[in-house]
């Protein structure tokens, strides 16, 4: 809708160069420091996928926006955690890094088997991440019912990368 394009467009900051030359890093803080913008952004987000048991939000800045939305909703927030950051038995995907990799964790109890989740991110870039973060709902027995991201960054690709690893819905409230 256009309240929501619009309160992405006025909360969010473009920085050239940063974190390194030749990146237009896109920054959405002014975005989760607006009440209304954030209320209504994060709703829009998990709206029109069907029965839910749950929110699944990527750390960090998943976090916000998927802790948002799940309230918004009446649900709960499935942490999904950069790794080393959950005790006892994990489950764990890794994905590519432009240097190196990272991964990502959830405790598989966190939920019951069959859990309908929506995964929720800021940006969808490479799609690297939200691709493990699929990956690791499965693992878990959660059954993913779409993908929600505010920005997507068509040149990246990423979209064609979440294909491959869910037939479920992705919707990017603003695509760049
Ligand atoms: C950023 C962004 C997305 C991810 C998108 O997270 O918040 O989660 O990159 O990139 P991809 O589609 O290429 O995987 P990052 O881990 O850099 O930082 P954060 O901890 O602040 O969310
Ligand atoms: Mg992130």
């Amino acid at each position: 809708s256009p309240a929501v394009v619009e309160a992405i467009r006025s909360g969010m900051t473009e920085t050239p160069d940063f974190p390194s030359e030749g990146i237009l890093f896109r920054d959405l803080s002014g975005l989760f420091a607006d009440a209304d913008g954030l209320r209504t952004v994060a709703a829009a987000l998990v709206e029109g996928f069907g029965p839910l048991d749950a929110v699944a939000g990527v750390e960090a800045r998943g976090f916000v926006l998927g802790a948002a939305a799940a309230v918004a909703t009446g649900h709960g927030m499935l942490a999904v955690r950069k790794a080393g950051k959950l005790p006892g038995e994990v489950l764990s995907e890794s994905y590519a890094l432009e240097y190196g990799s990272a991964s990502l964790e959830v405790h598989p109890s966190t939920l019951p088997a069959g859990a309908r989740v929506v995964i929720v991110d800021d940006v969808l870039a490479t799609g690297g991440t939200l691709a493990a973060t699929i990956r690791l709902m499965e693992r878990a027995g959660w059954d993913v019912v779409g993908v929600a991201v505010v920005l997507e960054l068509e040149a990246l690709g990423g979209r064609a990368a979440l294909a491959a690893a869910t037939a479920a819905p992705v919707k990017a409230l603003l695509a760049l």
